[in-house]
């Protein structure tokens, strides 16, 4: 039997296509794009194929080969920063917030690592040391030492740096699992503002809010910041396992300093390639104006009491996220709840009259 860490809906699913999901008791709209991994929709046709053609050459090769396709998804990764670098590559998002995290330990022997209120990181030991949920981080207590939780404050930042040597700070500029709370604009000038006097460490988690997924190539962008680290995951892999970790001009491993026997899997990086060379300057504007599209109508229903916008990160605020989550899958749409309601995270490259079709059937 499966460990009984999640409660899936009770649906057999047949097929995914889109932002249509085929299953035993009717087709559903995915509004959360399989948690912000399918940014171009289930089953995209290019990228299907794009797996299948990297199938039939290699599944895998194991670092002792390096494949084709592994530099070129670097050197893209790279300009989309606009940056200079190296980027390591792993399996997942939280095994990224690992490389940062060793990174840190290795380029700077001394310091507290700042992470924020309502900050998730990931869930493996180091990740988890600076993600913020109690309720998932305290059963596994004690974890790394030197890591410390500070409000979304500037002022609480300044206090804290001028009595504490900081080695490393993690900012996810649009909490994600907090319900898309984007951070305010004067802390992350303060960020910047240290970050060049004390010379911590950098480290923006892209992980959720990259790629495009709020009309920027990366969100940090959206605050002016200039991390050394970035931090990638969830649909680098165009639907398959992938992350990555963005070195800014430092290049922390030595040969054999770190690795992992999978990363990065060539048929996920083939897939990847697929979204990534979608991203262009046009292809983030649509994805503001989409935004700005579904948030409008989110606003006109009547059981939203806030939303929170940034491309296609959309939060929307409720009274009763259960409630709406229920009725919402009786009109054949799901839902995403997070602590600050419902979390939209929709493909990309949804279409306005997908976009309507949602609206229409959640407007109860
Ligand atoms: C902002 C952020 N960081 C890290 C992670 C961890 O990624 P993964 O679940 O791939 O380990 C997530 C996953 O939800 C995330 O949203």
């Amino acid at each position: 039997m499966e460990a009984k860490i999640y409660s899936p809906y009770d649906l057999t699913v047949e097929k995914a296509e889109g932002i249509r999901i085929h299953t035993d008791k009717g087709i559903f709209l995915d509004t959360f794009a399989g948690i912000g991994v399918m940014n171009l929709g289930h089953s995209y046709p290019e990228v299907v194929e794009a797996i299948v053609s990297k199938v039939r050459k290699y599944a895998h090769l194991s670092n002792y080969f390096l494949d084709p396709e592994v530099p070129v998804m670097a050197q893209t990764l790279l300009n989309f920063s606009g940056g200079q670098g190296c980027v390591y590559f792993s399996n997942s998002g939280t095994e990224a917030t690992e490389a940062a995290l060793k990174a840190i330990k290795k380029c700077r022997k001394k310091g507290k690592i700042v992470s924020f209120k309502g900050n998730f990181h990931g869930r493996t030991t180091g990740a988890l040391s600076i993600t913020h949920s109690e309720k998932i981080r305290l059963p596994f207590e004690p974890l790394l030492p030197d890591t410390v939780f500070l409000p979304l404050d500037e002022n609480a930042l300044r206090k804290f740096a001028s009595e504490n040597t900081i080695s490393g700070l993690f900012l996810e500029c649009i909490q994600g699992n907090s319900g898309v709370l984007p951070i305010p604009h004067d802390l992350a000038q303060t960020v910047m503002e240290l970050h060049k006097e004390k010379g911590f460490i950098l480290v923006t988690d892209e992980i959720q809010a990259g790629l495009g997924r709020t009309g920027n190539y990366f969100s940090y962008q959206g605050y002016g910041l200039e991390p050394d680290i970035i931090t990638i995951g969830k649909s680098i892999g165009g639907g398959l396992p992938l992350g990555a970790t963005i070195f800014l001009n430092f290049a922390p491993f030595d040969m054999g300093d770190h690795g992992s026997t999978f990363a990065p899997n060539p048929i996920a990086v083939s897939a990847g390639m697929v979204f990534l060379s979608k991203i262009t300057s046009v292809f983030l504007e649509e994805v503001r104006r989409k935004g700005k599209y579904l948030s409008e109508g989110l606003s006109k229903l009547k059981w939203v009491t806030e939303v929170r916008e940034r491309g296609l990160m959309i939060g929307a605020g409720t009274e009763n996220p259960d409630m709406v989550k229920k009725r919402a899958f009786e009109e054949k749409v799901l839902l995403n709840v997070t602590s600050g309601g419902i979390r939209f995270l929709p493909p990309l490259n949804i279409t306005f009259q997908e976009i309507d079709d949602i609206l229409s059937r959640i407007d109860f």
